[in-house]
């Protein structure tokens, strides 16, 4: 059914158009019913629905319907998989479908900046490419159903202490190159029909009133055409928020800022033509999903299945020292609570009322020799002198031992950040107290972002299951006992200590929060820093193993336009089935600017039987390669060397290959006084100028003429020529190489030159 959207605004009284800008409660938008407009609900969230029937609040404190809890995102991340991403939408889809909503409020692509963010367990990645890829297959499998998404929080929200009123301080090439890309990623291949701006601001302007953010970036440059809501009281200005491009206000202010966009409409501080555009965005929306109600069939067993799925197939094996899987003929003993009472999703608005929760001890295979001990409780940090006692007994009697730690709820939510990165002491002490009876510890972790590992060295497995919603237990049971064989990789690195995090010196700071780090976030600052961690970016064992070979690419010379295919042969060299997750990274090494010293441009999942091999292929375009340059506005990659590097890991690089750029794309080059010979040499369009200074120079200081055998010298010919690549152009003069009036001359016309 075609509408005309524009013919129903116009017919639209002024109080009717500014009341469709706000909710009408906390989960729905207005009717107007005498135009056959309906009221639309919208609900959380990202990984099930929480569709609140009765009383509703944003912090996951009231009921919500039953419904299947998905992983978080801080696991289904971790799969690297963008067909299972697809499918978890359209499941999600489906839901919601169902349960008549319109827009699920999700998926969410913050960075994580640091460990501490009290809500990374709903965010994807340290990495803007993995976190965009992945939330734009979700978004495609969600919207396939014509239900919305509305990807969230843009931008720069990467903590929670002060999330409604502090101010994100960020140079423009980070915003560019870290914090913005998995929005762009998913507004460009996946067409969310909604964005939800964050709370915070942005370098002293809040999300919800910043123009270049939500309509010269977000709409000119990437092409978004839904509409933008706020979060859920995140409007500080109503008017101006109007006029940047937030177009709803969620929940609602009681009517307060819609009689404001009346009287401003009235005394013409706001054009009327603004806010019949924002109304027909909101419309289009809203018919989008109308008119196309479905009937639609989900079982909530199936969706557990595929919350199952995703979960095993997320799962990351961090260490494996011939400990895994276990065998039904050993006798395990299981000690935590968390084998009772996993802990599988985080709190917040994001809170699922799980329908059914699967625990580990419940779903081992049905002969397995399992005993049980407490050992702790999931829920605080008290170390109970009986409860150890007996997890000690049972430790020393068994053949291994798994341990199931983690951090207990408080520890981490939205509504405010960690306090440190550390588990619970109770844990960390009887973790210590076993490894003194007990050589065979496996640990398996629950827990919504990294932590350290202070026992790392003496225990010899670690599953890291983090949050695996509600079908944790059968997941975790699957791969403790090798039903499932391990195929998650980290989306965030494991550093080994809070400190050694790049934000550490920054983050949570009181109102303005100056991102100081810049580019260097996660693996970025890791690598580049060559820092030991605990577990790289991208990092995760198998029960099987994989060699790479024989990576090609279909050329080795390109320009800005060319697009490089780049392959590469894998094969499973062990013994089992399974699945490999091969990354491809890309170091800049012309030298011209500081970047990090890799970054990820391209990854691909795939699933190999014992001796088969795959190509695994790749894409890469100019883009792949550059950077964000604030002087033109424009990504771009400097002409010279790059490395394509093919790892398992940020640090585990199999192979690499050479390709050389030659860009078309110049920077402007204003040329005056101090502007080095140096900066002229180096660049093709002024080096002719520089040149004849240089030999002059040379002349005046003497050169072994390249022939520099004399030990005595004391200048060497590359000394001499860092000394003249340094001076200032003005230089010249002083040495009298030509005066004042001919140096001017000579500037102006470089500066004319219309290349420059
Ligand atoms: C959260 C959003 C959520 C909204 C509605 C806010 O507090 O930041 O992520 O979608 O509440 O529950």
């Amino acid at each position: 059914m075609k509408r005309n959207i524009k013919e129903l605004v116009s017919q639209m009284t002024l109080e009717e158009k500014a009341g469709m800008c706000s909710g009408l409660d906390f989960w729905h938008l207005k009717s107007v019913e005498r135009l056959g407009i309906p009221s639309v609900m919208v609900s959380d969230g990202p990984h099930g629905l929480r569709k609140q029937d009765e009383k509703a609040d944003h912090l996951g404190i009231n009921d919500s319907i039953k419904a299947v809890c998905f992983p978080p995102a801080v696991l289904s991340a971790c799969s690297f998989d963008r067909d299972l991403m697809y499918e978890f939408g359209d499941a999600i889809g489906k839901e919601a479908q169902a349960n008549d909503l319109s827009v699920v409020l999700g998926p969410a692509v913050n960075i994580k900046r640091s460990p501490l963010c009290g809500r990374n367990f709903e965010y994807y990645s340290e990495d803007p490419y993995l976190a965009g890829e992945i939330a734009a297959a979700f978004i495609n499998g969600v919207q396939k159903h014509h239900v919305g998404t509305s990807i969230k929080h843009f931008a720069a929200n990467n903590q929670e202490f002060n999330r409604m009123s502090c101010s994100s301080n960020v140079d423009e090439r980070t915003l560019r190159e870290i914090y913005f890309p998995a929005f762009e990623t998913a507004v460009k291949k996946a067409k969310p029909y909604t964005v939800m701006c964050s709370y915070n601001q942005i370098n002293g302007t809040f999300a919800s009133e910043n123009p270049w953010l939500l309509t010269d970036v977000l709409r000119d440059e990437w092409g978004f055409d839904g509409y933008v809501m706020s979060d859920w009281g995140a409007v500080n200005e109503r008017v101006p928020g109007l006029k940047a491009g937030l177009e709803l206000e969620m929940p609602s202010s009681n009517g307060i800022y819609d009689k404001e966009i009346v009287e401003a409409v009235k005394d013409g501080s706001l054009d009327e033509k603004i806010l019949d555009q924002a109304v027909e965005r909101i419309l289009n929306i809203v018919f989008k999903y109308t008119d196309h109600r479905e009937e639609q069939e989900f079982t909530l067993e199936a969706d557990h299945k595929l919350a199952k799925k995703i979960a095993e197939e997320s799962m990351v094996l961090l260490k494996n020292d011939s400990v895994l899987p276990l065998n039904e003929t050993e006798n395990i003993a299981f000690i935590g609570e968390f084998a009772k009472k996993p802990r599988f999703q985080g709190g917040g608005s994001s809170h699922i009322n799980s329908y059914r929760v699967s625990n580990v001890l419940e779903a081992v295979p049905q002969n397995a020799s399992i005993t049980y001990a407490k050992g702790f409780s999931a829920k605080d940090d008290i170390y109970d002198e009986a409860l150890a006692k007996e997890a000690i007994e049972l430790a020393k009697a068994a053949d291994k031992v798994v341990i199931f730690a983690g951090l207990p709820d408080s520890f981490e939510s939205e509504g405010y950040d960690r306090a440190h990165m550390q588990l619970p002491e109770c844990q960390n002490r009887l973790i210590h107290e076993i490894l003194a009876v007990q050589s065979e510890v496996i640990i398996v972790l629950h827990n919504g972002s990294p932590v350290e590992l202070p026992w790392l060295s003496s225990v010899k497995g670690i599953l890291e299951a983090y949050l695996g919603g509600q079908a944790v237990g059968e997941a975790v049971a699957d791969i403790l006992f090798g039903k499932t064989c391990p195929c998650g990789k980290l989306a965030e690195t494991f550093p080994y200590k809070l400190s050694d995090n790049p934000s550490y010196l920054s983050f949570g700071d009181g109102i303005n929060v100056t991102y100081q780090e810049g580019i260097f976030v996660g693996y970025r600052y890791y690598d580049t820093k060559e820092m030991p961690v605990a577990f790289p970016f991208g990092y995760g064992l198998s029960y099987t193993s994989f060699a790479y070979s024989n990576l090609r690419t279909d050329k080795t010379r390109f320009t800005d336009h060319d697009t490089i295919t780049v392959s590469v042969d894998v094969t499973n060299t062990g013994s089992r089935k399974g699945k490999e997750i091969i990354q491809l990274y890309i170091s800049d090494r012309t030298g011209s600017i500081r970047r990090p010293l890799r970054e990820l441009k391209g990854y691909e999942k795939i699933l190999l039987h014992p001796g088969e091999s795959k190509t695994v292929q790749f894409t890469l375009d100019y883009r792949s390669f550059a950077w964000y340059n604030t002087e033109i506005n424009d990504w771009y990659a400097a002409s010279g060397d790059y490395e394509i590097q093919i790892g398992a890991s940020s640090r585990d690089i199999r192979l690499t290959e050479n390709l050389r750029l030659s860009t078309q794309k110049r920077l402007p080059l204003k040329v005056h006084g101090n502007t080095t010979l140096g900066e002229l040499l180096a660049d093709e369009r002024t080096s002719e100028y520089a040149m004849n200074f240089k030999k002059q120079l040379e002349n005046i200081f003497g050169t072994s003429s390249g022939n520099n055998e004399n030990e005595d010298i004391a200048i060497s010919d590359e000394m001499n020529f860092a000394m003249i690549a340094s001076m200032p152009l003005r230089n010249v003069v002083s040495y009298g190489l030509c005066s004042k009036a001919t140096l001017i001359d000579m500037i102006d016309q470089i500066n004319q030159k219309s290349d420059l």
